[in-house]
Order: C-alpha cells, then structure tokens, then sequence
C-alpha cells in the first residue's frame, strides 16, 4: 500500500516509515520539519509542508492518492501549548481538520491518528481504560480530543475510517539506532536522563520524592516506539478489514518510577546520573499507567519491548551516537 505518514520527520513518525517500509508498503511523508529532521526520512519521500495548507494539501493528496493516511503531525508541549494556546489550535486541530477536507475531498482513507493520555487529564483511577471520563487539563490535551470528536463524528457522518491511539510514554529508538528521539526542548524524561549521563550530569531534577508510591516518585507508563509503530500496522489492518471508529490506549503493562527510570540508566550507561531532588510540579498525578486490554484484546497487539532496561538500552544506544 502507499502510505501518507503525516510528521514522518519526527520521532515516532519516523520510526513508523521505517516499520512500513519493512513491511514492503510505499512511504510518503509531509513534514513541515517545525520539530522534526529532514535527516530522519529515510524510508520515504519527503514532501516538504505545512498540513494546514489547503492549497499545498489538496493537490499532493490528489497527486500522491494514498491508500491510508498516518497523522503524527502536532505540536505536543504541554507548557508550550498553555502559553500560547493559539498555536495548539491552529497546528493541531485547524490543520488536521484542513487534512481531513483533503481526504474527504478525494476517496475516504483509513485514517489513523496519534492521540494521548493526555486527553483524560487527571487520573480518576488507574490503570487507566479507554472507558475513563476524558477532561484534558491542558491545551495540548484538550486539542487531540477535539480531532478525536472530528473523528468519530466524519465516521458517523461521511464513513471516513479511523482509529485513535492515546499513547502513554513513548520511549526508545530502533534497533539499529538510525533514528532516535530528538526534541528541542526535550521534555520526556528517559532521552533527559541519558543527556544528563551524557553531558556528564547536567542539571536533572527530579519532581518531588514525597508521592504515595512505593519510592515516593512518579510513576509514568513507557512504551517502546517499535511496539507503537507495531500497534499502528495491526490499527490500519484493521481499519482495512473492518471500516469503523475506534479508539486504544497503547502503553507497557505496567510503569516504572523515576527512582527506576535512573537506577536502570546507571546500570546500562555504567555509572549513576547526577540529579537532585526539588519541589512536586503542578498537575503531575502521582501514578499515570494504561490499561492496554482494548488493544490486546481487538487488535492482537503484544509489546514485546516492555522490559525497562531495554528500553533505556536502546535510547541510550542512539543518543550516545551524534544525533542529526
Ligand atoms: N512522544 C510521545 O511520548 C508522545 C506521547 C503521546 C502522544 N504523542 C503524539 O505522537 C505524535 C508524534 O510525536 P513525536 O514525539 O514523534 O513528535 P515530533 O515533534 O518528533 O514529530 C512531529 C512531527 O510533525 C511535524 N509537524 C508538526 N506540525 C506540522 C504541520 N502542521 N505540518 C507538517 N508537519 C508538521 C514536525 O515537524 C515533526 O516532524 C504527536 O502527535 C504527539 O502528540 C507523542
């Protein structure tokens, strides 16, 4: 099949070309290289672009005609997206909905859309299912539930195919370490730490050691990229199959504190991550973990990456090599 990976250029987006292409299917990716690197589209041809531009969009779409479109395209700073909102709105659901015209323009394609924990906002239990109440505390979160609504309802109203997937924590990079995490500013606590092995300790602080777990740190669900792109392969399978809208939490099993997070750094890089402790953040639940049955159980979806260290290794294999 020809595939539109929309943020090829980006991490997961990236490493989604790279599993489509293993599978024999035609990448074609739009980046408007915002956050993403022109260097990490290897497996694909890189149409550079904004997807908020109809007049760039539509006739790509109609040029390119692909059998599914993959939309990993956003902003996805949740600091960022509550100091200047507007931008969240307009590159995250402006945009997807001009792409979604562009679709609905030409034949409706599956359509498989990288969604969050994010849009169930504070935690009412965990781990959490898809059935949780979802009220996005943020406007990065509150932003991908819109375009889930949008999907769900060109589903009902012009059969447009599609699934959400609310990923947890994505972390690690390919086997090989060809392409690997890069945002500027890193956020995500795993590439952190290993910049902080990296540099020699840098200046990582841990958010509070006084949560009710067993260590007293947070607790974060982290899923390895190759067993997201893995869940995304099995989602459009499906959609191809059976035409429908759906929606699925994609996390490990299980979380892993911060306290373990460094301890398993300490062991893969061979030396202990200089951090100190500070102050709790504001709106950082104690314990954020998914309940991935629905996927386990519809899609046949196994992560296989699960182990902690194993991810860490493999982060840790592509960030100790230049990044690009
Ligand atoms: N990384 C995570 O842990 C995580 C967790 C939950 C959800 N997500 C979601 O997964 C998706 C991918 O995340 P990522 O970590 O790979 O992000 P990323 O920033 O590495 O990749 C996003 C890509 O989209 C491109 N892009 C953004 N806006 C665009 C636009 N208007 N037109 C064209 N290209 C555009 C960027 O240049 C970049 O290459 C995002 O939608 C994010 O919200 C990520």
């Amino acid at each position: 099949m020809r595939i539109l990976v929309c943020g090829g250029a980006g991490y997961i987006g990236s490493h989604m070309s790279l599993a489509l292409a293993e599978c024999g299917h035609t990448v074609e990716v739009v980046d408007d290289l915002s956050t993403g690197h022109a260097a990490a589209v290897r497996w694909g041809t890189l149409h550079r672009g904004d997807l908020g531009d109809a007049a760039f969009i539509g006739p790509l779409l109609r040029r390119i005609q692909p059998d599914a479109v993959m939309h990993f395209a956003a902003r996805s700073l949740v600091g960022e997206s509550v100091a200047d909102p507007a931008l969240y709105y307009r590159n995250n659901v402006a945009a997807t909905l001009t792409l979604l015209e562009a679709m609905r323009a030409t034949v409706p394609r599956p359509f498989v859309f990288s969604s969050t924990a994010a849009v169930y906002g504070e935690p009412q239990c965990v781990p959490i299912d898809e059935n949780h109440a979802c009220a996005p505390i943020n406007p990065y979160g509150v932003t991908k539930h819109t375009v889930e609504r949008a999907l769900a309802d060109y589903w009902r109203a012009y059969r447009l195919p599609s699934v959400s997937l609310r990923y947890f924590n994505a972390a690690g990079a390919e086997a090989q370490a060809r392409i690997g995490e890069s945002h500027a500013p890193e956020t995500h606590l795993i590439p952190r730490v290993l910049k902080s092995a990296l540099d020699g300790g840098g200046p990582l602080t841990v958010f509070g050691d006084d949560y009710p777990t067993a260590d007293g740190t947070c607790i974060r669900d982290y899923v390895h990229v190759e067993d997201l792109c893995q869940a995304h392969l099995l989602a459009l399978e499906r959609l191809c199959a059976q035409p429908s809208h759906e929606v699925f939490n994609l996390g490990n099993g299980r979380g892993y504190s911060v306290r373990e997070v460094l301890q398993a750094t300490a062991e893969v890089v061979g030396r202990p991550v200089a951090h100190r402790v500070g102050p709790r953040r504001a709106g950082d639940p104690a314990v954020l973990v998914a309940d991935s049955g629905r996927a386990r159980e519809i899609l046949g979806w196994r992560p296989r990456r699960t182990d902690l260290s194993a991810i860490v290794d493999s982060a840790w294999r592509w960030h100790r090599r230049p990044a690009f």
